[in-house]
């Protein structure tokens, strides 16, 4: 079932924006560039119907303020489903925030926003989605940011019908991504490059219509793990307490007919 990843050549395929998207070093390092004139992207050849997907990145340096770098699984159609790291970025020494949403059948609005216990830009860290048929798991570094659990028992869609492929992109977002839109892109500083490596797909591959996994039990069991452990239970309370800056289960002003079922059901969040 595995697809073990490691060479962004084998794996990706540059989808946009010309040269300034680059795969370098024999297919170990991938760069996304943006300037006045386009940003630009990359997607995945593989589809992927659940396992565990990392992938290093160093965000852009120093003034990032206005730009948005993407990082995403989402599948096709419109009633699509999508699990969503996206990066805002800020001027120097001022802290990105970290953007979530979670879409299934097409719908999203389920934003939580983070900011991170370290500068994201100096060095690579390891960005994580864990999908399975029970729950999503955002997580940076092993340490767990999100849980969307399975809640379709109380007629929450949950994304687990459709294949999804990976993606990323840069692009230029200054009319919202920092502070809200007050911070323009200083295009003084273009271009602006956000870098990634060590891919790793411990996951199924979907091909005509069959899971790769079909016939390895064993792995699909461990793929289908239902719960959080309990360090990793404390690891997200953590995030949560100190670094969450914006959750739309709490947001009524948002939801004036009321939070969504998934936000008042015991034990989510
Ligand atoms: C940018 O920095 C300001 C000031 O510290 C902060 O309020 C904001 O949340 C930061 N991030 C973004 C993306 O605006």
């Amino acid at each position: 079932m595995v697809a073990l990843g490691g060479n962004f050549n084998q794996d990706f395929v540059l989808t946009w924006g010309g040269d300034r998207a680059k795969i370098l070093n024999n297919g170990q390092l991938l760069t996304l560039s943006l300037d006045k004139i386009s940003g630009s992207g990359f997607q995945s050849k593989n589809e992927y119907f659940f396992g565990k997907i990392d992938m290093q990145i160093k965000l852009v340096p120093a003034n990032s303020a206005g730009t948005v770098t993407a990082y995403y699984l989402r599948s096709d159609g419109l009633m699509w489903d999508e699990i969503d790291f996206e990066f805002l970025g800020n001027l120097s020494g001022e802290p990105y925030v970290l953007h979530t949403n979670v879409y299934s059948q097409g719908k999203g609005d389920r934003e939580q926003q983070f900011y991170l216990w370290f500068n994201p830009t100096v060095a690579f860290h390891t960005y994580s989605v864990l999908w399975n048929s029970q729950h999503i798991i955002f997580s940076v570094d092993g340490t767990p940011l999100r849980e969307f659990k399975n809640m379709e028992l109380i007629g929450v869609p949950f994304p687990k019908k459709h294949p999804m492929r990976i993606y990323s992109s840069i692009w230029n977002a200054d009319d919202w991504a920092t502070r809200g839109g007050l911070v323009k892109t200083d295009w003084s500083k273009a271009p602006f490059t956000a870098s990634y490596r060590n891919f790793n797909a411990n996951a199924c591959i979907w091909g005509s219509g069959v899971s790769s996994c079909i016939s390895k039990l064993n792995n699909h069991a461990r793929l289908s793990a239902i719960e959080l452990d309990l360090k990793s239970k404390k690891r997200l309370a953590w995030v949560h307490k100190n670094f969450m800056i914006y959750n739309y289960c709490t947001d009524r002003k948002r939801f004036p007919q009321g939070l969504p079922p998934e936000c008042t059901a015991t034990g989510s969040l």
